[in-house]
């Protein structure tokens, strides 16, 4: 029987949400097309992150370009180090990732190097999955798709493989939009490149696929969140570093979580409510979602802790699907010295505070005429001195690669109260990393049902099964459909004027006359669509409609009058089913 997998992408297939890229040549692993209903549903998914990250929290969208100059990857150390480990079949020549194939023989294979993996596949003797010949050494392959810019390969660049590094890049225009004020964030949604080894896992592992980022730029000495106590009573399930060791997961208030040290910090865990929220208003099934922190030696060295959001899939089981770090001032101090520019923000305190100086004073009077021309370098090399070179009585200083002796009376130094206001900081990073292609394949998975008909269809040959996409009716690509009973003038007439109220309310509606009205309830049900809206010969009469629910087949009668705004209530504003209708 097919697996839940196959079923998922048998529909998306066939009705358009998900085909293979380039099929008309054959394809190639790694990349995936979305048809006419996968581009509406993934683009809805983005809106509603866009809600989330830009229209609420206020983390404005930017966009840059998906191809970046080698100085960049640099500084972000994807050039010398992002890497996977492959290994060849020396047989059929098929790559394959050395750490995925030693997963059954070792815990956490992704924290060996590439000889260390060698050792253990000749130890074990693991062969090629494909063809069973030998595997050759393993070693560390970049994953980044390389380019050159402009005629003559002179300037080297990356399709970028996380639209992060933009977000860093553009670090001081964007403190200066948000005028030089802590906390701000960023965020990006957009296609990331990673030229994975062997992508078997359909969408999950794709060479070309959408991210959608914040990075949030706060103080480091404050990392609490100003709206935490909104979200610190919702329970999560967490997998902790210590849960992980005993295998157990744990739900978990995130004010109990913070409290008791298992997320860093409010700002982290506030990031993690973000995600829950929409992971669950998107489509996931909560009871299919956990948080797993990473563990210490799979943490990336920057990071000061970090959580996955995992979603549970029938055949890959729990999938990453949102990353979210405290980068802590890795990627800021990296790109500040690789492009020689100070990175910082200058902090200002609540309240003055008094700070002891040493202050060394050269006597411009004896110094001025000894030295001449001289005589500032040498007051500057003096200041430049810490309070112990001072302690003797001839004090060295070097001047243009001179060493000069003065004598210490013609240096006066003491310590000194000075009230400063602030200081310049190099703030840390807040990142939730989504991957969208990731979620948006997980909630087909999470919403696609089969289940015995309970309506008849006669002329159906599967009249007995019914296929529904259970889709958060805000996700659903189309959002209702205008069903004439017949196929008859009279009937379709009051249909597309319905047709046309609806449009004009934004909202996507589909016309459908074809087969009969069962036949074209299932065709609906199974794209997710929400709301079936049938006229029959009541509607000449009366001018009232049925709509029809997708997940419990009730219908009510509605009146055509304002069947735009009852349509519009049912999809975004929550209103009941049974309040819709007369
Ligand atoms: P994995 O361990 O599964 O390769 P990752 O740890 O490399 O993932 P990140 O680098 O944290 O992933 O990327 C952030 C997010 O981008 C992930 O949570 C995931 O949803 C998405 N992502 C990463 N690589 C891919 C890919 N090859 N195809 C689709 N989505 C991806
Ligand atoms: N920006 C996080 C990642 O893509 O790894």
């Amino acid at each position: 029987m097919a697996d839940k997998y196959e079923q998922v992408l048998e529909l998306a297939k066939r009705r358009g949400f998900l085909w293979n890229s380039f099929e008309l040549y054959g394809g190639t692993a790694g990349f995936f097309d979305y048809g006419p209903l996968g581009a509406m549903l993934k683009r809805r998914v983005e809106n509603i992150w866009r809600d989330i990250f830009v229209i609420n929290e206020g983390y404005y969208e930017i966009e840059v370009p998906t191809i970046g100059i080698e100085d960049i990857f640099v500084a972000s150390g994807h050039v010398g180090g992002f890497s996977d480990p492959l290994t060849e079949c020396q047989k059929c020549h098929e790559a394959f990732r050395a750490d995925h194939l030693v997963k059954d023989i070792i815990e956490n294979p992704d924290t060996l190097s590439a000889e260390e993996l060698t050792a253990l596949m000749d130890k074990n003797n693991v062969k090629c999955p494909e063809c069973g010949g030998k595997l050759g050494n393993a070693y560390e392959f970049n994953l980044m798709f390389k380019t050159s810019i402009g005629p003559g390969g002179k300037r080297m660049g990356y399709l970028r493989p996380e639209t992060a590094q933009g977000m860093f890049v553009d670090f001081p225009r964007l403190l200066k939009f948000y005028r030089d004020h802590l906390p701000f964030g960023a965020t990006q949604i957009g296609k990331a490149y990673r030229n994975e080894i062997s992508p078997r896992q359909g969408v999950i592992r794709l060479r070309e696929f959408t991210q959608a980022e914040a990075e949030i730029f706060i103080d480091p000495g404050n990392k609490t969140h100003p709206k935490f106590k909104d979200v610190a009573d919702i329970v999560m399930n967490l997998y902790s570093q210590k849960g992980q060791a005993s295998g157990e997961t744990k739900n978990m208030s995130l004010g109990e979580a913070v409290k008791n040290g298992i997320i860093a910090h409010e700002f982290l865990a506030y990031c993690l409510a973000m995600t829950h929220k929409f992971l669950i208003r998107v489509g996931v099934s909560p009871e299919k979602m956990r948080f797993r922190q990473h563990m210490k030696d799979e943490m990336a060295h920057y990071a000061a802790d970090c959580w996955d959001a995992e979603i549970l899939s029938e055949r890959f089981g729990w999938v990453e699907v949102v990353g979210i770090a405290d980068r802590t001032d890795f990627d800021l101090k990296a790109h500040a010295k690789q492009s020689q520019k100070e990175l910082s923000v200058y902090v200002a305190y609540d309240s003055p505070k008094k700070v002891q100086k040493f202050v060394v004073k050269p006597d411009m009077g004896l110094l001025g005429p000894m030295f001449k021309g001289k005589a500032k370098k040498v007051a500057d090399a003096l200041k430049a001195l810490k309070s112990e070179e001072l302690s003797g009585d001839v004090i060295e200083v070097t001047v243009d690669g001179e060493k000069i002796n003065i004598n210490k009376n013609s240096v006066k130094f003491e310590t000194i109260t000075e009230e400063i206001h602030g200081e310049n900081i190099i703030p840390h990073v807040i990142e939730p990393s989504f991957g969208i292609d990731r979620v948006t394949y997980s909630l087909l998975e999470h919403s696609y049902f089969e289940e015995e008909a309970k309506e008849k269809i006669e002329d159906e040959e599967s009249a007995e099964l019914r296929i529904v996409l259970r889709l958060p009716p805000e996700v659903a690509p189309v959002q209702a459909a205008v069903l004439p009973l017949l196929s008859r003038d009279e009937l379709i007439k009051p249909g597309m004027e319905i047709v046309n109220k609806i449009r004009k309310a934004g909202i996507l509606v589909a016309f459908d006359d074809s087969g009969t009205i069962g036949r074209r309830y299932r065709r609906n049900d199974e794209i997710g669509t929400p709301y079936s809206i049938t006229i029959d010969y009541q509607t000449l009469e009366d001018k009232t409609v049925t709509i029809r629910d997708r997940d419990t087949m009730k219908q009510v009668r509605a009146p055509i009058s304002d069947i735009e705004n009852n349509v519009y209530d049912l999809i975004y504003r929550r209103k009941s089913f049974e309040d819709a209708g007369i």
